[in-house]
């Protein structure tokens, strides 16, 4: 799997571009607010179909135009180009997708044909935020088992139905067993998923306990704890929280409330304790071990984009990325003090890389 090029069209600060890419490792360098990481952006669109930031559609579009399009062409067992354009017509943001010509109606006919692993310095909000964590391991085990992905689809249209239909049970508006319905969807659905949890977080615990013990330099043992209900009692327990629930107004227990959590050697919750080396040491094991388990699962290297990260790092846990670089396929990589990083980096991974310096949203020079 190669990304072979992008062509940019007003997306962000760049009007018009187009790139050929390396199959190995690729860097954008340039200033700060040149448009590194908005490259990123435009090639990682086409991981997840929106801005890896979480930046909505309409501010990707260059404040000049009412428009961007995208068109990237990848390199798989064949050739397949790949389109995405989100335009303002009527003050409405019209989007489409188009894979090799034909518009793409259902997008997870697409998602894993470009798998990508994002390394970005927000990745530290993974340690600090439980949501975060949780909506984390739901994309990643969504990617691998489609199952998994539609009864989570499913799940929370029910569940956004379900906390209507509790706030009019509340008003007096409806009755109690109108949720006979929503509830049984419910179990059924949160039954799938909890079992599905259970069996992908054994697997991802023994690659992300493994990473994060390398990188700490054999330092940390970590490993990633799942709290949810107990799958033979969950049933009795839902429907007998209903009454809390219609009080609340909300559905205050659930796979939506399930937590993802540190825990030491010794089973000790360490999550409130890491120092900010330790902080690091997790976000970036999280994702490596996002990298392994694509690895295992597609049998295919995903991609990495890397922004900003590596400066952060202290000295081993630089040396443990970069070495992890010499093995993985494509990379693009952004850095801001070029001369060093680019003497490494070609060591690295020899002539095969390119460099595009980048400045306020040209691609000036290509080496
Ligand atoms: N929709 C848009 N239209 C035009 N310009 C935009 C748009 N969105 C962002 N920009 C501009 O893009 C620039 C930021 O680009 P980017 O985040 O890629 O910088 P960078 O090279 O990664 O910088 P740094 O090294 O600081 O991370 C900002 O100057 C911003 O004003
Ligand atoms: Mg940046």
């Amino acid at each position: 799997m190669i990304i072979k090029s992008l062509h940019i069209e007003n997306f962000r600060n760049y009007t018009q571009e187009d790139l050929i890419f390396s199959n190995s490792l690729n860097f954008f360098i340039g200033r700060n607010a040149s448009g590194k990481t908005n490259l990123i952006e435009a090639i990682g669109y086409f991981v997840l179909y929106r801005s890896f930031r979480g930046i909505s559609d309409p501010e990707l579009i260059n404040w000049n135009s009412n428009f961007f399009y995208l068109r990237l062409e990848l390199i798989n067992s064949y050739e397949s180009t790949y389109e995405v354009g989100v335009e303002k017509i009527n003050q409405q943001y019209r989007k489409k997708i188009k894979k090799n010509g034909k518009k793409v109606n259902k997008l997870s006919d697409i998602i894993s044909d470009i798998i990508g692993v994002f390394f970005v310095p927000d990745d530290l909000e993974y340690v600090e935020s439980t949501s975060k964590r949780r909506n984390f391991f739901d994309y990643l085990f969504s990617l691998i088992d489609v199952e998994y992905l539609n009864a989570l689809v499913e799940f929370q249209k029910c569940l956004k139905q379900r906390n209507e239909l509790l706030k009019r049970i509340l008003e007096k508006k409806s009755t109690t067993n109108e949720l006979d319905f929503w509830d049984n969807k419910i179990i059924e659905l949160s039954l799938v998923i909890m079992k599905k949890r259970e069996q992908y977080i054994q697997i991802y615990n023994n690659f992300f306990h493994k990473r994060a013990k390398e990188i700490s330099n054999q330092n940390d043992e970590i490993f990633v704890k799942l709290e949810q209900n107990d799958l033979g009692t969950f049933k009795k327990m839902f429907l007998e929280n209903r009454y809390k629930d219609i009080y609340a107004g909300t559905t205050t227990i659930g796979i939506h409330r399930d937590k993802f959590f540190f825990l030491d050697k010794d089973n000790k919750d360490i999550g409130s304790f890491f120092s900010q080396g330790q902080k690091r040491t997790v976000a970036l094991s999280l994702k490596l071990a996002q990298y392994d388990l694509l690895l295992e699962n597609f049998k295919i290297k995903p991609i990495l984009f890397i922004d900003d990260v590596i400066r952060e790092l202290d000295q081993y846990r630089r040396k443990y990325f970069l070495d992890l670089l010499l093995d993985c396929g494509q990379a693009f990589f952004t850095t801001p003090n070029f001369e060093d990083d680019m003497r490494m980096f070609k060591e690295l991974k020899g002539n095969n890389c390119k460099i595009f310096e980048i400045e306020n949203g040209n691609v000036k020079n290509e080496f």
